[in-house]
């Protein structure tokens, strides 16, 4: 009688917890949440306060299992966790609020489930660098508080997703300098379109070596906006100004390095940000800036269809965010790693085709905000 009584709890707690969270993203036919609600990890819209956006991400890096994955068996190494998530990359250790707020050694990434590894699932999206490594690389040392200006409320950034004036079209690179660079570099100068680039010191490329250096420049010579996407590409919802402010300045002087000044424009890994990070940014003087249509390249590498898929991604958007073409300003992200000779210019070369036919005028992040050449650097 007793154990009837549980689990007719049980199941109602289930029912419960089912019925306020919608099923959204692949693990549900890669449908958007309504009401501006962010699609989790777990693939279910909840209150993920902290992270806003792209919830499409978290789903492309996490592979599920168990039960609430089809049955599918865990990456080598990996554990399946108890709600269906491939953890581990070989150690049990908890980590984080889950884990007691311990720390993981040995240069282990805190996931956002409270599991230390170093798969991309502990080391990328909502990775908790309070308590761990994240991204690829080491993390430059901490700053502590009194070294980096006191982040100011009144000095907040706002996160930027679209552009001041209507009719032009930003196209935006993520996570170069990549061995792709040079084809996407090739593409703009034949159209004769300026782009901007968002760059990692130390992620697919690194700003410490010649070629990634020569590859920078080269983009910033051909009239390409340099921006910043933090040294090693960490989700900076998960941290704090002491691990942040190194993230940036480290960034910055190696691209200054190579162009002779620092980017003012930066765009946030996984376009996650939370207010912590927005007034720190704002603070030291940072723009923040999102996109409002993406195609989702990085998950079509490779597949035979990549053009159809990318444009399926884009009328979802253009859907959501009600576009009215070519009117409505278009800040779009790809990804600079993307391989782009799969057919004559790739996707980025389709877009360049529809979108100057239907009468778009390609611009950077800063001509697209209406800002002028003078504020997108400073030294
Ligand atoms: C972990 O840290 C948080 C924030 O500082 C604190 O509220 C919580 O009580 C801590 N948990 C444990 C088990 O120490
Ligand atoms: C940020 O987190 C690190 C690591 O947990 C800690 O040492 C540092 O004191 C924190 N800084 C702030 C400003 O809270």
């Amino acid at each position: 009688m007793l154990l009837r009584a549980v689990l007719a709890a049980a199941a109602a707690l289930v029912a419960a917890v089912a019925a306020q969270e919608a099923r959204c993203g692949r693990q549900a036919g890669n449908i958007a949440c309504a009401n501006s609600q962010c699609c989790s990890y777990l693939g279910a819209t909840n209150g993920f306060a902290a992270t806003s956006l792209v919830g499409q991400a978290l789903t492309a890096v996490d592979p599920r299992c168990g039960r609430q994955g089809g049955g599918a068996v865990c990456p080598k190494g990996l554990c399946c966790s108890s709600l269906g998530g491939a953890s581990g990359g070989g150690s049990n250790a908890r980590c984080g609020p889950q884990g007691g707020n311990a720390s993981c050694g040995n240069g282990l990434c805190c996931s956002f489930l409270g599991f230390c590894g170093q798969t991309e699932v502990h080391c990328g999206l909502q990775c908790q660098l309070l308590f761990g490594r994240c991204g690829l690389g080491p993390l430059p040392p901490p700053a502590p508080v009194g070294s980096f200006p006191t982040p100011d409320p009144a000095k907040a950034a706002r996160y930027i997703t679209g552009c001041n004036k209507g009719g032009v079209f930003a196209l935006t690179f993520d996570d170069g300098p990549s061995v792709n660079i040079g084809l996407i570099l090739d593409i703009l100068k034949r159209n004769n379109i300026k782009a901007t680039f968002f760059i990692n010191g130390k992620n697919r490329g690194d700003l410490n070596v010649a070629k990634d250096k020569a590859n920078l420049k080269r983009a910033f010579d051909e009239g390409h906006q340099i921006g910043s996407h933090t040294l090693s590409h960490i989700d900076i919802s998960t941290t704090n100004e002491t691990l942040l402010f190194p993230q940036m300045k480290v960034n910055d002087d190696l691209i200054k390095a190579v162009i002779g000044k620092r980017p003012v424009y930066m765009r946030p890994p996984f376009g996650s940000v939370n207010q912590r990070a927005l007034t720190a940014l704002g603070t030291w003087g940072y723009k923040v800036i999102g996109w409002n249509l993406d195609s989702k390249d990085f998950e079509h590498i490779g597949k035979p269809d990549f053009i159809q898929l990318g444009e399926d991604n884009y009328q979802a958007d253009l859907l959501r965010i009600s576009a009215v073409l070519p009117k409505t300003s278009l800040m779009t992200l790809q990804h600079d790693y993307v391989p782009e000779d799969s057919q004559a210019g790739g996707w980025v070369q389709h877009v360049i085709d529809k979108f100057k036919n239907l009468g778009y005028k390609f611009v950077t992040a800063g001509e697209c905000l209406g800002d002028s050449p003078a504020n997108w650097y400073r030294d």
